[in-house]
């Protein structure tokens, strides 16, 4: 039988683009076509697969959405996603459309639809384990596969909000899909993100202090800073949890959970520290 679509992503069909020929979609059959016969399937799972025929430059494989997954229910990155969900219901109409890219499993795009009732949000990842979590994460989250690095799929000025949450970056492409009026939110760790663990597992990707002047200098051709907000806590970390932060990592996959918990050294509080910006287009 195939598939419906869901009603999330029945908002989306006229801001959607074929990824081929830019023309617009039209559903059925369990997928979405375009006039030109480029057909991409509506998944049992809920998302679209519109990154079809071409390998992902990146994203987490099914065990790293997992730790992602079960890290985040636990709360301890709460305080970053309230301060993400406040700065955007700020920055954007009730109303609004959210674009979050590298969207993983939905989890900051949920709480910010929580706090915006009239909003929508879509979500573009290359994983798709992270798109089934994000296609259930609310009843207005809709999910597309899509490579952050190509162009998007996505109609001119189609986005209230640009959310991009720890995920890679495309700045012409933000400033494309953005309406003139509204706001790209970007959030990522500061040096002492995570301190203890990294010092514990040195095989955890370091941050490297010139990241924040790439940001910079990447973005500052698109876009001026609004304003930014540093989010920083202390929160204690039980064994699973620190599996699960170093799990959804890229180290994951040089590391072994067992090693891991075996070693004893894991920290049982751990520094989280964020800076989160809004800009304006230019
Ligand atoms: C550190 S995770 C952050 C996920 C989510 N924003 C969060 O904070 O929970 C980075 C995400 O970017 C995705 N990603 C990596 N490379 C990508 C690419 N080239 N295009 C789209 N998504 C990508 C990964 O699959 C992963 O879900
Ligand atoms: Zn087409």
């Amino acid at each position: 039988m195939p598939v419906s679509l869901s009603p999330a992503l029945e908002p989306f069909l006229d801001l959607l683009r074929c990824p081929t020929c830019r023309t617009a979609l039209h559903p059925g059959h369990g997928a979405l076509r375009c006039p030109a016969g480029h057909t991409f399937d509506i998944a049992r799972h809920g998302y679209v697969s519109l990154l079809t025929g071409t390998r992902a430059t990146s994203g987490d494989d099914a065990a790293m959405a997992r730790a992602r997954d079960r890290f985040l229910s636990t709360g301890s990155y709460g305080p970053i996603r309230q301060a993400v969900a406040r700065l955007a219901a700020d920055a954007m109409p009730e109303q609004g459309t959210v674009l979050d890219v590298g969207c993983g499993t939905g989890y900051y795009l949920a709480g910010l639809l929580d706090q915006l009732p009239g909003a929508r949000g879509l979500g573009l990842d290359t994983s798709v384990r992270a798109l089934r979590s994000t296609a259930r994460a609310h009843e207005r989250a809709a999910a597309v596969t899509w490579d952050v690095f190509r162009p998007f799929p996505l109609a001119d000025q189609m986005a209230d909000l640009v959310l991009d949450v720890f995920a890679p970056r495309n700045p012409s492409e933000f400033h494309r899909v953005l309406r003139p009026t509204g706001r790209l939110v970007v959030v990522r760790p500061t040096g002492r993100h995570l301190a203890e663990l990294r010092g514990q597992v040195p095989a955890l990707v370091t941050i490297d202090p010139a990241k924040e002047q790439r940001l910079f200098t990447a973005l500052a051709p698109f876009f001026e800073t609004s304003h930014t907000q540093q989010v920083e806590y202390a929160t204690s970390l039980t064994r699973t949890q620190a599996l699960d932060l170093v799990g959804m990592t890229p180290s994951a996959r040089h590391l072994n959970r067992a090693d891991l918990a075996g070693n004893g050294l894991l920290p049982d509080q751990v520094t989280v520290s964020v800076l989160a910006t809004a800009y304006r287009p230019r």
